[in-house]
């Protein structure tokens, strides 16, 4: 197994400038070739524009546009006025302070130092630059099955064979996913808390258990898409692990509890220089401005429980 991609001296490099460091690994390209997409049937009758299903497309597209448009003006109105007087939706201009901005607030939201605070354009992108960030060809990936399927597929795209593990009674077993990691020398473990699609939690002290039974040179990455649906004090509180230097990365989602999946926006928190060398790595900027607002305005409403009723109406402003 390479030590090269998952070791703290490679994330430390990161803290370099990007022109000087030699060994940042390419990201994989999960994406068709741009002469793959230009010759699929669809898109070359979109673009003769003269087919039926190329008018079909090309209406829907913008019937969809539209609506989003309006959607967005509607949103960022009623919504984002918060968000709107601190950082701008200024749309001409690259988002450097809007992203420092949202950092932040997840930071103060999650106690965690912002620096260990990535946002990135929704979990699945996450997943994605982990993968091509951390995964050569020929590494090993434990995955617990059922789960989320985007573990396995973006690990095997970056060329990382997967170690699937069946729960034949759809109850995760850690005890198995440690020792699975230990035997094939994993690079990385996938776990899904509260686990999609059996909706099964981890326990505390199973957890806590995992993360000292898990090999040396492993990370553990822990998607936490749907932690929000779990009380307070049930939850592991992973915050505390990444701050405590324990190998995991914690996923989560402005997806579901806020509703925000079509703007597409999560974070990742990990140690400093992983953080680092990930945002290194990645696609600059690639969460946009009105999702960034977004993120904002909905950290600045504290989550409330699903079961919760309506929210009080805002009295009027006078
Ligand atoms: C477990 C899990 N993780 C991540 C995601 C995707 O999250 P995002 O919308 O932030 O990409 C989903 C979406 O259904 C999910 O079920």
């Amino acid at each position: 197994m390479s030590e090269r991609a998952a070791s703290p001296a490679t994330w430390a490099s990161a803290t370099q400038p990007l022109g000087a460091q030699p060994s940042v690994p390419k990201l994989h390209a999960s994406r068709a070739p741009t002469s793959a997409i230009a010759s699929a049937p669809e898109v070359r009758a979109t673009s003769r524009g003269s087919s039926r299903l190329g008018a079909i497309i090309q209406t829907e597209n913008m019937t969809q546009s539209i609506t989003a448009a309006a959607t967005m003006r509607t949103w960022l109105r009623v919504r984002a006025p918060r968000a709107s007087r601190t950082s701008d939706i200024l749309a001409w201009a690259y988002p450097a302070f809007a992203y420092g901005e949202l950092r932040a607030a997840i930071a103060a939201e999650t106690c965690a130092q912002a620096a260990k605070v990535l946002p990135g354009h929704g979990i699945q992108a996450l997943i994605g630059t982990l993968c091509g960030a951390l995964l050569e060809p020929g590494d090993r990936v434990v995955v617990p099955e059922p789960t989320y399927g985007l573990y396995a597929q973006a690990s095997a795209v970056a060329g990382a064979e997967v170690v699937r593990l069946p729960a034949p009674d759809l109850e995760l077993d850690l005890e198995a996913v440690a020792a699975a990691a230990e035997e094939h020398a994993a690079k990385l473990v996938w776990i899904c808390d509260p686990n999609n699609p059996t909706g099964s939690p981890v326990e505390h002290t199973a957890w806590r258990a995992f993360l000292d039974a898990v090999p040396p040179g492993c990370l553990v990455v822990a998607d936490e898409a749907y932690m929000d649906y779990v009380e307070p004090a049930d939850r592991p509180g992973r915050e505390a692990d990444v701050a405590a230097g324990r190998p995991v990365v914690v996923l989560r989602t402005f997806s579901k509890l806020f509703g925000l999946a079509g703007l597409r926006l999560g974070y990742l928190l990990g140690d400093t220089a992983l953080v680092r060398y990930l945002d290194a790595v990645q696609e600059p900027f690639n969460v946009n401005r009105a999702a960034l607002a977004a993120g904002l305005a909905s950290l600045g409403r504290p989550p409330r429980s699903p079961h919760a009723g309506p929210r009080p109406s805002r009295p009027a402003s006078t």
